[in-house]
């Protein structure tokens, strides 16, 4: 485990190319950090303060019940699995194998549904600048683990009401995020009005196969344990976690790591193939994460292809590992 780049209350930190770029949620006007150095405010006189190093939007538009629901069980989630791993760094090169990071530079980012900011802390320095955005507490989280990025600025706000002025990013991520939201595709597009002309956005999302599998009957087991998880309390779930995680550990993980290595089809095939090369925790965590958060959408490729046919954006990479891997850019 490396240990958590600081564990007190992280310092604010104004980044100047992330605030040009704000606008007020609640007038549209742009914002200037305030003498007293406890937040923004627009010309109107909205305020938007720091809470625990994060720039908090999260009252200026009103949730629904899912939307609640989620940003407490992602709040939870991430509060309580705060630590920057040592594995994050690997799972970061599966999820940004397809850009090419060197043309990141003096571009501008937006990680939108950062959680722990696992992700922003690898694009962080080959940006100049980058917005950490969450509309949960997970936020808090970040800006402890982004503290030591200065062009990091973290931002409490749900994506779909973003302070920011259209095309204000050159690169946006979305990781594990859309596929929470009731209506993903209008998230989406939400997104995109963010994004800059040229810009790339790089999205991962549960798939689901296309054809009966062991994989689908798995997911249909887990859709039904769903039913009662996302009731349980936040710590209850989480004290269930390790039982269950163990139980697939045991029944799926190792029997298809010992199938691979000794190349038997029937075993090697076995789903959860990722997990084969991670520590136990991951899969505790990623346990939580799957039973706890309200909704949850998966994909067959036809379904995405045609987000991006219908918004105009070409795909420049898609790969199905686990999920949908998709980079793509506004022409
Ligand atoms: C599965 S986590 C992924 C976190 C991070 N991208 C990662 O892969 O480690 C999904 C995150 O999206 C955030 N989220 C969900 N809906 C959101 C919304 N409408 N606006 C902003 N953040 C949202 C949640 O709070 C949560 O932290
Ligand atoms: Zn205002």
């Amino acid at each position: 485990m490396v240990a958590n780049p600081s564990d007190s209350a992280p310092a604010p930190q104004l980044v100047d190319e992330v605030i040009i770029r704000m606008r007020c949620p609640t007038c549209d006007s742009s914002v200037v950090a305030l003498d007293d150095e406890s937040g923004v405010a627009c010309a109107e006189g909205h305020r938007y303060l720091w809470r625990n190093g994060v720039l908090d939007f999260s009252k200026a538009v009103t949730t629904s019940g899912t939307t609640e629901r989620t940003f407490a069980s992602f709040g939870y989630e991430w509060n309580a699995f705060d630590e920057v791993r040592g594995e994050d760094e690997g799972f970061s090169k599966v999820y940004f194998r397809d850009v090419d990071l060197a043309s990141l530079k003096g571009k501008i980012g937006l990680d939108a549904g950062c959680g722990k900011g696992r992700y922003t802390r690898f694009l962080a320095p080959h940006l100049a600048a980058e917005v950490a955005l969450d509309g949960s507490s997970a936020a808090e989280a970040a800006a402890r683990n982004l503290a030591e990025f200065p062009g990091v600025m973290v931002v409490r706000s749900d994506l779909r009401a973003a302070p920011f002025a259209p095309e204000s990013f050159d690169f946006i991520s979305s990781l594990g995020v859309l596929h929470h939201l009731d209506d993903p595709f209008a998230g989406f597009r939400n997104l995109l009005t963010y994004l800059a002309p040229k810009g790339q956005i790089l999205l991962y999302l549960y798939s689901r196969p296309e054809k009966m599998s062991v994989r689908s009957v798995a997911l249909s087991c887990a859709a039904g344990l769903r039913r009662l998880t996302t009731k349980l309390s936040h710590p209850l779930l989480k004290a269930l976690c390790t039982p269950i995680a163990a139980f697939l550990w045991v029944t799926v993980v190792l029997p298809g790591q010992w199938g691979e290595r000794h190349r038997i089809g029937t075993l090697s095939g076995l789903p959860m193939d990722t997990y084969r090369n991670m520590p136990f925790r991951g899969l505790v965590l990623d346990t939580f994460d799957r039973l706890s958060a309200p909704v949850e959408h998966r994909y067959v490729w036809s379904e995405l292809q045609r987000w991006f046919d219908e918004t105009g954006l070409v795909v420049d990479a898609a790969r199905e590992e686990t999920g949908w891997f998709v980079l793509a850019h506004r022409p």
